[in-house]
């Protein structure tokens, strides 16, 4: 699939700003229910998850050593146009994706008076604020960096209701904790194949991701009805969704995930795996992803992918019409992956877990 060159910072902030299907989005939502939301059935567990906050143990973490810009030196000339390409696309929709925590997290924490939301998510906007400037370096080295006031300005946002914000939010970290502690995994096992300083950051990294991810499992935990009757078809939506994302994006960056060493289709299948594994603290239903039906599904919706973009790219009432049955053909392969019959398990009682992956 097409992939830009980012030749200018203009490309990074077009990427950043991109609205489609597959790209990172802003989200706004209901803050007058947000200010409403009521932890004190684990206070307990909240206010532990708090002072781990408040410790703040990677606040020396995202900082650049001299020796980082001497291996970027090193390493960038060796990367081929392709990998570079890929490179970029990935550091730009893992910098918008972090930066959107950080400018939803900061909104609702100006816009709440509720004093355990407004502290967590002060502290969530702190960490998704290091996350994105960190990022941010990676690209101005290459001259790309992204203005991230103009991104805030131009980006369009999604509204959710508050239980939307907290199905996705809490993937969306959980998943991002499964992808960073993979590629670390890997590289740790095959340190020849890190071609960018950054992935030996990505350890300490995601145990901040992990952590925003228990914030919204114990919000979930704290108000039940979030978690049962109709909500759990939101809930088996929104896993679908999120795995169905990141597994046709991924089939994009051939390149990126070759030079780790990795297959597209086994990365994706650890990290929704890992993903599914960690999901059970807080949904009674998960994805079958065990079943056969589950990953094939997944193939199918990929092809449906490539057939709508290469419609697109060749354009005309053809092309159209093409991308309008491929479309279609998306469509019914995400319902038929809905309707796969779901595991079910009752919910543990202790809610907090541990990264050990
Ligand atoms: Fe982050
Ligand atoms: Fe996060």
């Amino acid at each position: 699939m097409s992939q830009p060159t980012f030749a200018t910072p203009d490309d990074a902030a077009a990427h950043a700003e991109a609205s489609t299907l597959l790209s990172p989005r802003f989200y706004t939502t209901d803050f007058a229910a947000m200010d409403r939301i009521d932890v004190s059935p684990l206070r307990a567990e909240w206010d532990a998850m708090l002072q781990e906050y408040e410790g703040d143990n990677n606040h020396d973490h995202f900082q650049r050593t001299p020796a980082f810009a001497d291996e970027v030196a090193r390493l960038a000339p060796t990367w081929s146009p392709e990998l570079r390409a890929e490179f970029m696309a990935f550091l730009v929709s893992s910098l918008t994706s972090e930066f959107s925590g950080c400018v939803l997290y900061n909104e609702i924490q100006k816009n709440v008076s509720n004093p355990d939301v407004k502290r967590l998510m002060r502290y969530m906007a702190r960490d998704e604020s290091r996350h994105a400037g960190f990022l941010n370096q990676s690209l101005k080295d290459f001259g790309l960096g992204v203005d991230l006031g103009n991104l805030k300005r131009n980006k369009a946002y999604t509204y959710f209701k508050p239980k939307y914000i907290f199905y996705a939010t809490y993937l969306s970290e959980k998943i991002g904790y499964a992808r960073y502690i993979t590629i670390f995994r890997q590289l740790e096992r095959h340190p020849e194949l890190r071609f960018h300083p950054i992935f030996r950051w990505f350890e300490r990294w995601c145990n901040d991701e992990f952590r925003h991810g228990e914030s919204f499992a114990l919000i979930l935990r704290a108000n039940p009805s979030l978690l049962s009757g109709v909500n759990t078809l939101w809930i088996r939506f929104f896993q679908l969704a999120v795995y169905a994302t990141m597994y046709v994006r991924d089939h994009q960056r051939p390149q990126l995930n070759a030079a780790m060493g990795f297959d597209p289709t086994a990365y994706d299948r650890e990290v929704i795996r890992i993903t599914r594994d960690i999901s059970t603290q807080v949904f009674p239903v998960t994805l079958d992803i065990d079943h056969p039906a589950f990953f094939a599904g997944l193939d199918r919706l990929l092809r449906a992918a490539q057939g709508f973009e290469r419609g697109r790219e060749r354009g005309g009432v053809m092309g159209r019409l093409a991308q309008a049955g491929w479309a279609l053909a998306g469509v019914a392969g995400f319902a038929r992956l809905y309707v796969l019959a779901p595991r079910r398990r009752p919910l543990p009682a202790q809610v907090r877990m541990a990264p050990s992956w």
